[in-house]
Formats: C-alpha cells, sequence, structure tokens
C-alpha cells in the first residue's frame, strides 16, 4: 500500500522544509507541498511534528559471546527495540573469538539476523586475529557487501590483536577500500592494572573505571593513529570517551590521518559517579572504555557540534544485573561490559542535546544517521529523505513527554540505566522501506521484514 505522509517538517542534516513525503514501494518517489493520495494510500498526519530519515545505530551487539556469558538480546527483541526509539538500521558488531574460523562466524552471525530481524541490518566484520585463512575470509566476505572491520586493541586474550595482526589489517583494509573500526585501548596498561587494584583488595564496580584511566584509552587512539599514517587506512575510532582521547584523534586528523569519531550516548549523558554507587549497584554502568569525569560531557557535546566528532552510536551490550553483572559481585574485572541504551539513543539525544541547546537538529540527524549512512556506504539509500532513498521515516513528536524504565523497555534486559528519567519527544510512527513499523510507542511491524544491506567499499 502507497504511503503519504502529510504536513510534517523535514528535517535533514542540512535542510528543514514542510512538505509531504510520497512512498511507492519501498522508496520515497515524490516530495512535495500538498500531494495528493490515490485511493488505498495509507494516509500519515505528521501536522507539527518532525520528519527525519531512519536513524542509523553504527555500533551495536546483539550476537554477543562474551566474558563468559551472551549478551541479552536477539534480532527478534533487539531490532523491535531500535525501531521503537527510531532506529531503522543496525550495524552489528560480529565478533568471533581468536579461535574461531572467521568465515563461520560471519555466517553464524548472519543466520542469527537473517528472516529475525524487523529493521534493515549489516556488519562490521571482526578481523580478531591475521593468518593466511583469516585473510582470505575477510577478502571473501568483503565480496559479499560487508565494506568495514572491527579490531580490538583491547581484550587481552578474547578478541585483542598483536601489532603484526593490526599492522596487516589495516594494509588489507587499505588495499580493499575497506574501513577499519577499532576499540582503542592498551590491553597491556590495563591488564597490568586490573592486577595492581585486585592485588590491593579494590573488588567492587568504582574500581572498574581506575583500572582503564583516560591515558590507557587516548594511548590505544594514538597506537593505531601510527598505524593508520603509515598504511594510509581509513580508521573509524569507536566508542571515544574522554578528552585526551579525542586530542589524539584531532591531532592525527590534522596531519592527515583518516580517522573519524565515534562517541556513544552514555558518555554524553552518564559519569564515572555512576558506577560508583554504592553496594553493586554501579555493575549496571561498567562497560569500556569506562564512564568519565563529568567534564568529558562538555567535551564531547562540543566536539560533536564542531564536527571533531563524526558519530553517536550505543554499543548496546545488556548484560542482566540480577544473573550476569553479579558474576562480578567479588572482582570487577570479572562484571560483563555494557550499558544496553539502543531504545533510548535518539530521545536522550534530542532531550539532553537538541532540547538544551547543545546541539541542533541538524547535527542530531547527521550523527546518528546521515554521516553514518556515508561513512559505511549506505547513503543515499539511507541517511537521508529524498526521492529513490528508502522510505525509512521516522516522524517525531517533540511535545511528547516520556519516563523511562525498564518495566516499559522493549530491550531484553532487567534494567535501565536511565530508569526514572524524563525524556522529552518520541518517534510517534517510523516506517521500515514504505511500512509502518511503530505506532505510539508500540511496534506493529513484520517482525521479520528487516533485510541485509550489502555495501561496497567507496574508498579505493
Ligand atoms: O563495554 C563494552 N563496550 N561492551 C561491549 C564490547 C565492546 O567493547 O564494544
Ligand atoms: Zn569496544
Ligand atoms: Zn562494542
Amino acid at each position: 500500500m502507497p504511503l503519504l505522509i502529510k504536513n510534517g517538517e523535514i528535517v535533514t542534516a542540512d535542510s528543514r522544509s514542510r512538505a509531504d513525503i510520497y512512498c511507492e514501494g519501498e522508496t520515497i518517489t515524490r516530495i512535495g507541498a500538498g500531494l495528493d493520495a490515490p485511493p488505498g494510500t495509507e494516509v500519515i498526519d505528521a501536522t507539527g511534528k518532525y520528519v527525519f530519515p531512519g536513524f542509523i545505530d553504527p555500533h551495536v551487539h546483539i550476537t554477543l559471546p562474551f566474558m563468559g556469558t551472551f549478551a541479552k538480546d536477539t534480532y527478534e527483541t533487539g531490532s523491535r527495540a531500535a525501531l521503537v526509539g527510531g532506529t531503522t538500521t543496525l550495524i552489528e558488531m560480529c565478533c568471533p573469538a581468536r579461535s574461531d574460523n572467521t568465515m563461520g562466524s560471519f555466517e553464524h552471525w548472519m543466520a542469527q539476523a537473517a528472516g529475525r530481524s524487523a529493521c534493515d541490518f549489516t556488519f562490521h566484520m571482526g578481523a580478531t586475529k591475521f593468518d593466511a585463512a583469516t585473510e582470505s575470509d575477510l577478502r571473501e566476505i568483503v565480496s559479499r557487501g560487508v565494506s568495514s572491520f572491527k579490531i580490538f586493541l583491547a581484550y587481552k586474550g578474547a578478541f585483542g590483536i598483536d601489532d603484526t595482526e593490526l599492522y596487516r589489517t589495516l594494509k588489507l583494509a587499505r588495499e580493499l577500500g575497506v574501513v577499519v573500526t577499532a576499540h582503542c585501548e592498551n590491553e597491556t596498561l590495563v591488564f597490568e592494572r586490573q592486577k595492581e587494584l585486585l592485588a590491593a583488595g579494590k573488588t567492587d564496580p568504582g574500581r572498574h573505571h581506575e583500572s582503564r584511566p583516560p591515558e590507557v584509552e587516548a594511548e590505544g587512539v594514538h597506537h593505531l593513529m601510527s598505524f593508520a599514517e603509515l598504511t594510509g587506512a581509513h580508521t573509524y575510532v569507536v566508542h571515544l570517551s574522554c578528552r585526551q582521547a579525542l586530542d589524539e584523534a584531532v591531532a592525527a586528523r590534522r596531519r592527515g590521518v583518516n580517522v573519524a569519531v565515534e562517541t556513544l550516548i552514555q558518555y554524553l549523558v552518564l559519569d564515572k559517579s555512576y558506577a560508583e554507587r554504592p553496594g553493586f549497584e554501579g555493575a549496571k554502568y561498567v562497560m569500556s572504555p569506562p564512564l568519565r569525569d563529568a567534564s568529558n560531557q562538555d567535551v564531547l557535546w562540543k566536539g560533536l557540534r564542531d564536527g571533531l566528532i563524526q558519530t553517536v552510536a550505543t554499543d548496546h551490550a545488556p548484560f542482566d544485573f540480577e544473573s550476569q553483572k553479579q558474576m562480578g559481585v567479588s572482582d570487577f574485572t570479572k562484571i560483563p561490559n555494557g550499558i544496553p541504551s539502543l531504545e533510548e539513543r535518539v530521545n536522550l539525544l534530542y532531550t539532553h542535546g537538541v532540547r538544551t541547546g547543545r546541539i541542533s537538529l541538524h547535527t542530531l540527524v547527521d550523527a546518528a544517521s546521515t554521516r553514518v549512512a556515508k561513512m559505511f556506504d549506505l547513503f543515499p539509500r539511507k541517511g537521508t529523505i529524498q526521492p529513490g532513498a528508502d522510505a525509512d521515516l521516522v516522524v517525531y513528536d517533540p511535545d511528547y513527554r516520556g519516563t523511562i524504565s525498564a518495566k516499559t523497555q522493549h530491550m531484553n534486559v532487567d534494567y535501565s540505566a536511565f530508569e526514572g528519567w524524563r525524556t522529552e519527544g518520541r518517534p510517534s510512527v517510523v516506517t521500515v522501506r514504505g511500512k509502518v513499523a511503530v505506532r505510539d510507542g508500540a511496534f506493529v511491524g513484520d517482525p521479520a521484514g528487516g533485510r541485509f544491506l550489502k555495501r561496497t567499499p567507496s574508498r579505493l
């Protein structure tokens, strides 16, 4: 059935206008004032509302075997939560263990998503080791439509790679025109500091950030930048959390290194005092890199506004508090890392960024949709509102007032890091390629309507 969205204020990364949007099949076919709808068209009145391009989360974990357990969401739950929050495309980290076969892992991750996702999806392919077989698999995976890799400079013994592997992965990426996304923390420093803290009897969740201070992250970024400079690879620093790390990325960019920066909604609105809450409550807020001193929030908001930071993601990694987080009750290094936020990213960005005047609506759209699409070879199919683009649209009600709670969220996890927080605005209608998937906070779409998005590298 064709779809007509009438009278909304269309906001893209660089324009704002009041117009109607007509969609046929899966795409936007016309934009203009006073468009007519043929009989049988579904008409949505967007008077008083914004219409945004569907949001894209460039960094999520759905299938994630990690720290002796598994992240809680599946594509069934995670994709619905994403859509309710206005996110219509997920880019998931496909993360094989070092002992796993790369191609087998890619196929496993794909099988978890295919036919089970309500929204569209693609992957950053984890390069968690580098040998002849891995290289050959990575080449094949790129030819199957994946144009980005993921590497970890942290997580010794699990996903982390050594410098030889880093160098060779970046050289391959450069050759293939693939962008390399990277978790930047110096794993040796983390390991040593964890041992020191535990030996001193400092085992509580509030110690987690002491084991990975800003210098550890800044060193990771600096390290990656040196290798990127030598290889010419395009790099993307994931989940950047602090001023020191941003300084390293910006300095490298100024000397010509190809680097983009992602921060997370968690770092913009939470700080380390949450992880220092009494008892074991702080475990809800343990993630890596850790939540930082609150002074970093202004640096990150400003970085976003000034274009030093390109994207805002969630690094969604949900682990239940009552069971999984308890694995670290007497040793913070065993708390599964992650703060779930897939459903809340856009509303928190709107509430704490746009409504407070820290960023414009255009920056919100750019950082959470358009720039992601451009950086990861999805544009202009995704990330904008124009004829020919996929009809992934978010009709956003700026007057809605809500309260976040684990009791009402769609994410499959037993707590919310933002319990009781007030939000302003929410998606009232979300469409996936022309079909309504969300209405007034409820998922009403096709549970298996999501598709794998093939991407072709564009950096050669
Ligand atoms: O704490 C985090 N970030 N958990 C997910 C895994 C990762 O490092 O991205
Ligand atoms: Zn990471
Ligand atoms: Zn991650």
